[in-house]
């Protein structure tokens, strides 16, 4: 069977950072260590005057085919996924095309464009989409661009204000890819859920407490999914388990639940049961409730264990660490992920080739995905080729007033005019509205 999947990664972070527990925390007058210990999260990056979730995507996307030395027509499709579009009808991928055109000899004409949407896993689904295309024989050899683009912005004054984040990851898609190939076992956990919408509004809607619990019920039965096809995945099956991450608190909630999942049945429950008891099983208690309080006390006690401290510090850990600086990138978070575990691997001189990574994506409204990837020849020139550090480093540290003049700057129902806070460098820029309200970029030098 022919193997498919990530070719090469490029990430683009906007380029402002507001500091959560520096700026944030004492503007809103609350604790930092709700951010830093609580959210888990340190910053958050922000677009300049000058950048949008099409600057982004394309500046990620020509990132990606300079590096790899691909033209035009080496590329089938082009799907950006994402959740901030600003147009009901045109989709991002040609505003991305359209800039990549203007740069590059030959252009897109004969590639398929799209736009995808399933809040944050539609980066996922459009990944699914290539494979699929790519497995149907239709590609004519070409790689499929998958760019996942977003400005996660909350209305201020929400509770996700204080996860907000924006960027955009670009991936190439491809057969014999070099840095992970995609099992086609997956599982899926799917329910109509109204925690999280943005019902032709820019700013979602959310019930944030409950949007916790539909993430932790969507993983639950994707994982069950899951397991019906692949059979019983355990700890030792998988390197790393890269999560979507809101915030990473949040992965730190639903790590327990994959552990339970993961030791059930196995030695390594059994091995524990003389500390904390057996996981108890829904058949033996009366009602649901009486069951979810059972299992919540066991959580509590795993947590507490030793090994599971040592699982988490492996596997889940090094998954959060470019999440933690940027924040929620919506579509793009759980690609963030695979890319922060992969970097860990690398740094710590890991041998990754023919190792296992359990994505779990999760979109609001509600869907998670979970599946197994392996890990490829090329990953390390890969990851080693991302210069995602330098551009961390580089950003416009924000005051509290700047985050508001700049939330405005990005807020459709405001038209507040502001210098920018950075200089473009060799990118594409947003530049104004034309005749018919698109908006219109072009390259800076
Ligand atoms: P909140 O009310 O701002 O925060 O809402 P909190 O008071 O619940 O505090 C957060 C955590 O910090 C709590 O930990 C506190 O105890 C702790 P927990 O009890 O949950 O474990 N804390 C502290 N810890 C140490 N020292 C302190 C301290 N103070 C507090 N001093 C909420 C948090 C997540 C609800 C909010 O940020 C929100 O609404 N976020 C947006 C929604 C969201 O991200 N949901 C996540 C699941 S849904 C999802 O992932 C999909 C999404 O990405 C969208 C999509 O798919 O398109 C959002």
């Amino acid at each position: 069977m022919t193997k498919v999947g990530i070719d090469a990664v490029e990430i683009w972070t906007g380029k402002l950072k507001l500091d959560l527990p520096e700026t944030f925390a004492p503007a809103k007058d609350e604790d930092p260590g709700k951010y830093t210990k609580g959210l888990g999260l340190e910053a958050s990056s922000f677009p300049d005057t000058y950048e949008d979730i099409v600057t982004m995507a394309a500046n990620a996307a020509k990132r990606l085919m300079d590096r790899k030395g691909l033209t035009p027509d080496d590329i089938g499709r082009i799907d950006v996924a994402t959740e901030s579009a600003f147009d009901h009808s045109k989709p991002v991928s040609t505003y991305v095309a359209g800039c990549l055109d203007s740069v590059y000899e030959g252009d897109f004409t004969h590639t398929n464009k799209g736009e995808r949407k399933f809040a944050c896993v539609a980066g996922t689904q459009a990944i699914d989409d290539t494979i699929n295309w790519i497995l149907a024989g239709r590609n004519r050899g070409r790689a499929g661009l998958v760019i996942a683009t977003d400005t996660a912005l909350y209305a201020r004054g929400d509770p996700g204000e204080a996860t907000q984040g924006a960027g955009a990851v670009a991936m190439l898609v491809d057969e014999d890819p070099a840095m992970t190939a995609l099992s086609l076992d997956q599982g899926f956990g799917s329910k109509d859920e109204t925690d999280f919408l943005k019902p032709n509004q820019q700013f979602p809607s959310v019930d944030g407490k409950r949007s916790v619990q539909v993430y932790l019920s969507r993983m639950r039965e994707a994982w069950a999914d899951l397991e019906s096809v692949a059979g019983r995945i355990e700890p030792v099956d998988f390197a790393y388990a890269p999560f979507h991450t809101p915030f990473p608190g949040m992965v730190r909630k639903a790590a327990p639940l994959a552990y339970r999942r993961l030791v059930r049945g196995t030695s390594v429950e059994d091995d524990l049961a003389d500390r904390i008891g057996r996981q108890p099983r829904e058949a033996k208690f009366d009602t649901r409730e009486d069951y979810e309080e059972a299992i919540s006390a066991y959580m509590d006690d795993l947590t507490e264990l030793v090994e599971y401290q040592e699982w988490y510090s492996g596997a889940i850990e090094p998954t959060l660490d470019i999440a933690r600086r940027v924040g929620n990138w919506y579509t793009g978070s759980v690609h963030l992920a695979r890319v922060s575990a992969l970097r860990h691997a690398a740094r710590s001189n890991t041998e990754m080739i023919g190792g296992r990574l359990l994505i779990a994506s999760y979109g609001s409204g509600a869907q998670a995905e979970i599946h197994p990837e392996t890990v490829r020849e090329g990953w390390k020139d890969e990851i080693e080729a991302l210069n995602i550090d330098g551009q961390l480093a580089r950003r416009y540290d924000i005051s509290y007033e700047e985050y508001e003049t700049i939330h405005d700057v990005h807020d459709y129902d405001k038209d507040t005019e502001v210098e920018k806070f950075t200089d473009p460098d060799g990118e594409f820029v947003f530049t104004g509205w034309g005749r018919m309200n698109e908006r219109q970029y072009e390259y800076a030098e």
